[in-house]
Formats: C-alpha cells, sequence, structure tokens
C-alpha cells in the first residue's frame, strides 16, 4: 500500500503542499485534480525525492508497504517501485530509448537476466500497445518526439518498467482521441493484471470516460481538500472549483 499523510513540502522557501493524504492500495487507480499551481506537480516531485523540493518529515509520512520513502535517494525509491512520468517528459540527445529502458530495467532489477532480443521483444510490446512503431525504440529519449508520443512514451515505460505504484502528472494532455483510449486502456491493464497503484493527475473529465478511477481526490491551495468520485468530477466539471 502506498500511504501518504499530512505531507508538508515546498521549494525556494515557499511551502506549495500544506497537508496531504492519499492512501492508495495495489491495483487501485487513484485521481487528483485541482486549479492551475495548486501543487500537483509539486506533490509529484516531493513523492519522487526531487532535490530541489524540501519535505517537512516531521509528522508527515510517505510509504510504500515498509519502506519509509523519506529516507531513500530518488533511484531507491524507484527500485521500491515507484515510477513516475512527467507532465514535461525531458529530451535525452545520444541516448537511445531502447539504450535508456535497458539501463532503467537493468538498474531496477539486477538478478533479472533477459537477452537483449528477448528486451528488444518487450520493449515492441510495450510500444505496440501505446501506439508506437519500431522505429521510437532506436531514437534519442524524447528528442523531436510530438506531445502525445512523448506521453505514449512515458507510459510504454511504465509497462516496461512494471512499478508498485505509478504517478502519471497529465499523461492524458495534449493526447489524441485514439491516443487517449490506448493509453486509458494500458492504465487499466497495468492496474488489473499487474496490480499497479495508479496516481492519475489530471485536468479532463475525459479520460475518466476510458478508465474507472476508485477515487478522486481535488487538491486545492495544496490541501487534499475533497474525496470523492465521479460524481464529485461532474460537479467541478460543470461548476468550477469554486463548488469544492
Ligand atoms: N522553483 C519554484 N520557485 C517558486 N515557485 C515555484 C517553483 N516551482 C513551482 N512553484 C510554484 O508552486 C506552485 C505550484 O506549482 P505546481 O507546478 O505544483 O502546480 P500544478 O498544480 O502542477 O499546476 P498545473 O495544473 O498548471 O500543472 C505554483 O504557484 C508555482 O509557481
Ligand atoms: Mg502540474
Amino acid at each position: 500500500m502506498l500511504i501518504v499523510k499530512n505531507l508538508v513540502a515546498g521549494i525556494e522557501g515557499k511551502e506549495i503542499l500544506h497537508g496531504v493524504d492519499l492512501a492508495i492500495k495495489p491495483g487501485e487507480i487513484h485521481v487528483v485534480m485541482g486549479p492551475n499551481g495548486s501543487g500537483k506537480t509539486s506533490l509529484v516531485m516531493s513523492l519522487m525525492g526531487h532535490p530541489g523540493y524540501k519535505v517537512k518529515i516531521q509528522n508527515s509520512k510517505f510509504k510504500i508497504g515498509a519502506n519509509d520513502m523519506f529516507t531513500l535517494l530518488p533511484e531507491e525509491r524507484a527500485r521500491a517501485g515507484l515510477f513516475v512520468s512527467f507532465q514535461n517528459p525531458v529530451e535525452i540527445t545520444g541516448v537511445s530509448f531502447l539504450a535508456f529502458l535497458r539501463t532503467a530495467s537493468k538498474s531496477l532489477r539486477p538478478d533479472e537476466k533477459i537477452p537483449l532480443s528477448t528486451f528488444k521483444e518487450k520493449v515492441l510490446d510495450a510500444l505496440g500497445i501505446v501506439g508506437l512503431d519500431e522505429s521510437f525504440m532506436h531514437r534519442s529519449v524524447n528528442e523531436g518526439f510530438s506531445g502525445g508520443e512523448r506521453k505514449r512514451a512515458e507510459v510504454a515505460q511504465m509497462l516496461l518498467l512494471r512499478p508498485k505504484f505509478a504517478i502519471l502528472d497529465e499523461i492524458d494532455s495534449g493526447l489524441d482521441v485514439d491516443s487517449l483510449k490506448l493509453v486509458a486502456g494500458a492504465i487499466e491493464h497495468v492496474a488489473e493484471e499487474q496490480k499497479t497503484g495508479i496516481l492519475l493527475i489530471t485536468h479532463y473529465q475525459r479520460i475518466l470516460h476510458f478508465l474507472k478511477p476508485n477515487k478522486v481526490h481535488m487538491l486545492i491551495d495544496g490541501k487534499t481538500k475533497k474525496t470523492g468520485g465521479m460524481k464529485l468530477v461532474r460537479l467541478i466539471e460543470k461548476e468550477g472549483y469554486a463548488a469544492v
């Protein structure tokens, strides 16, 4: 289980998160919505251990299973089963997507010896699920990828790396309707088949037509202010965040 209790964090001496609470079971899909600047990406960065974000660990808690995540470096958090996809994935010139995935995979599971040919097949499968062709394997990570292709490449990473919990920051932004279906299907698949717990950050109801969230949280001014279901999402869509 992933537990976040009373998370207080900030950047550059400015407190942005004033108390975030989450409890996600394996296989559950939780959605976080909230206005621009309410702290959603700051939440993602704080949970992954971005060194720029300072967390007040007194009275706060972030655990995956028995692991106290606050004591771990970002790469150790990844090894403990945490995956993060970024709102704005960066280009890594000179590193092929295949080499990137192979390195990540070996680093997460050093004991798993997979021959390169088998690994390539797995990469092809993951790319196929999100509608990307083989050529993406040989291109530099995200270099020249369109906005939607970057988002789909993030999901392909998640499919391949099989995390216990995945935090997806606006994975649906910029996706056309067909890509949206593929991505939503892939998220549902990992939640159901691999029991990956999902924290999905979004601004839009439309991805929620293609997957069923267990809970929806409203993050307002750095606080999880309300938790509900699709009824709450429809209320926000109609009346805006003032209704929360
Ligand atoms: N390096 C920084 N220095 C100062 N303020 C920052 C810094 N990084 C983020 N902030 C501020 O923190 C607040 C929260 O930003 P954050 O990116 O977490 O919002 P968000 O909820 O993800 O918004 P969006 O929906 O637009 O993606 C914003 O007001 C932002 O300007
Ligand atoms: Mg954001």
